[in-house]
């Protein structure tokens, strides 16, 4: 019994280790619950009296030095020349962190928001499931009106007056309902539409509506408030305003950019002709004005909505509105330099 303890003794004095593994495999091996020291103090109780003093001193001094084994085997490995390498110098690059990037639609949909916050609009925000009220009849296209088959809706199934709304005009509603003019503000949101998905079209999408109340507001402000956002966004001041229709808007115009066609891509959006619309826009129609309190013999405005999956193809050269929904980190990583 007393040679198994001095063999052991021996055991631990040879030990040495190459790794953090090894000291907690021989830590368990020796002080484990499970372990020798605890066996062999469970044999304590069968020495033979006379032998008792020696076992427990011999006992002791291998607890004794186990223990230190282990804390100069850290202590070894800790300054050992590898360790070292890892953790003692202190001008090693750090781990590589991956930048993440923002979303291509939020890169643009700030930089329009912006634009605009330069001219004083500034940004408002309404609710995605919407009312009945906001998103149609107050915006002159009260029940039953054929243009409401212009947009497609989803409707909330539980609540026939509720919908998730099918474009940002219905912010305009909501704030001239709470700001008295003169108004000028942006609205940045999601839409959502009844649409079978294809490269050019989705059922959610993203857009901007403008909003500008005041006396004496022209068509001919309009234009130049449309020709300035042009020029900042796209380096291009070209624009073109063809005769369209609008129930919220009276005259109303669906606004083009001039793109030009130097690329595939510029031939693929704006189906060879180099023209792109981007939305629509119009003079506010007395009635929106008064469905919002709003005198209409004191104060006009315009009004306008644009598409930011379409500026954001055009910008970046994307082919596929699919892209942005898709969330592939190889699409995303592109847009790492675009962090505004
Ligand atoms: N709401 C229209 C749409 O989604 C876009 C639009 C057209 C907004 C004319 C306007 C406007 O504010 O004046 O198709």
């Amino acid at each position: 019994m007393l040679g198994r303890v001095k063999e052991l003794i021996a055991e631990v004095e040879e030990f040495k280790a190459k790794k953090v593994v090894h000291i907690e495999e021989f830590r368990i091996k020796f002080l484990g619950k499970k372990g020798i020291m605890n066996d062999l103090f469970r044999e304590f109780k069968n020495v033979e009296p006379a032998l008792k003093k020696e076992f427990g001193q011999l006992l002791n001094e291998l607890k004794a030095k186990t223990q230190e084994k282990i804390d100069s085997a850290k202590e070894d490995l800790e300054s050992s020349d590898d360790a070292k390498s890892v953790f003692g110098d202190l001008t090693r690059p750090a781990e590589p962190l991956d930048l993440g990037s923002r979303h291509p639609i939020s890169i643009v949909r700030n930089r329009i928001v912006e634009i605009f916050n330069r001219i004083g609009f500034v940004v408002s925000e309404g609710p995605e499931i919407e009312d009945d009220w906001h998103n149609f009849t107050a915006l002159n296209l009260p029940e039953y009106h054929p243009a409401r088959d212009m947009q497609d809706t989803f409707f909330v199934q539980t609540n026939p007056d509720e919908l998730l709304r099918t474009h940002t005009s219905s912010v305009q509603v909501r704030y001239m309902e709470d700001h008295k003019p003169p108004i000028r503000t942006i609205s940045p949101g999601r839409v959502f539409r009844n649409e079978a998905i294809s490269a050019r079209a989705h059922c959610i999408f993203h857009q901007v509506e403008g909003l500008y109340i005041d006396e004496n507001v022209s068509f001919a402000d309009l234009k130049q408030t449309l020709m300035y956002f042009s020029k900042e966004l796209f380096g291009k001041s070209k624009i073109r305003l063809r005769p369209s229709y609008f129930p919220f808007t009276e005259p109303s115009a669906e606004v083009d950019i001039y793109w030009g066609l130097e690329t595939e891509t510029d031939y693929r959006i704006t189906k060879g002709t180099g023209w792109l619309e981007i939305g629509g826009c119009g003079m506010v129609d007395p009635n929106v004005l008064k469905n919002a309190n709003i005198d209409a013999e004191k104060y006009s405005g315009f009004a306008f909505g644009f598409g930011v999956e379409r500026i954001a193809m055009l910008l970046y050269q994307i082919g596929d509105i699919r892209h942005f929904f898709e969330n592939d980190v190889r699409f995303l990583e592109q847009f790492k330099a675009d962090l505004k």
